[in-house]
């Protein structure tokens, strides 16, 4: 479906799966302001803080600098989105600002994710690790809305590709 409406999209994920970088893409396809839970982390805690408070706590602020967004620019949310409820409150605010809603989630195989979190050096703003991504695929609630998959597997190109082959469905 096509309309002149701006998106709200979320890109959401295990860690590690690739989010930023699709989000990355689609944020320059698109135009769009691009807001990032890892960034929004760093800039409150000096130590990232992952328990459900302080997730919490990271999550309004990404929904708050949302709803500060001007009205002619796409909006794109990249964070985990693990719970239900955040994408929940997702949701409203792109109903209260009259945007069309969009979930892309990014999957990647185990062994790849694997190997790209152990390749990470601390210049990576994202301090997630592979034992980070074996606990939240515990926890995940599945995404039973209607939303699109991006798989990562893949190098960088065959990610690209796919990307800007959504971003045609969605304009
Ligand atoms: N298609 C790809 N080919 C090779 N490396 C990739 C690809 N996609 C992502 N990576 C690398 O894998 C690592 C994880 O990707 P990325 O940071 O996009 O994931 P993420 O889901 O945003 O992670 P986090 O949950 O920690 O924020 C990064 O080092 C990134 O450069
Ligand atoms: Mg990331």
């Amino acid at each position: 479906m096509t309309s002149g409406q701006k998106l709200l999209i979320i890109v959401c994920g295990l860690p590690g799966t690739g989010k930023s970088t699709v989000a990355k893409i689609l944020a320059q396809r698109l135009g769009a302001k691009l807001l990032r839970t890892d960034v929004i982390r760093k800039e409150i805690f000096r130590q990232p803080r992952y328990d459900a408070k302080n997730v919490d706590r990271v999550y309004r602020e990404l929904f708050l600098q949302a709803q500060k967004s001007e009205e002619t620019r796409n909006i794109i949310l990249d964070a985990t989105f693990s719970k239900k409820k955040h994408r929940k409150t997702a949701l409203r605010i792109a109903k209260l600002l009259g945007r069309r809603f969009v979930i892309i989630e990014t999957m990647c195989s185990v062994a790849v994710v694997h190997l790209r979190l152990n390749k990470r050096t601390h210049r990576s703003i994202s301090d997630a690790r592979f034992s980070q991504y074996l606990a939240m695929r515990q926890s995940f609630e599945k995404i039973r809305e209607p939303h699109y998959v991006i798989n990562t597997s893949k190098g960088q190109r065959a990610v690209f590709k796919k990307t800007a082959a959504l971003v045609r469905q969605l304009i």
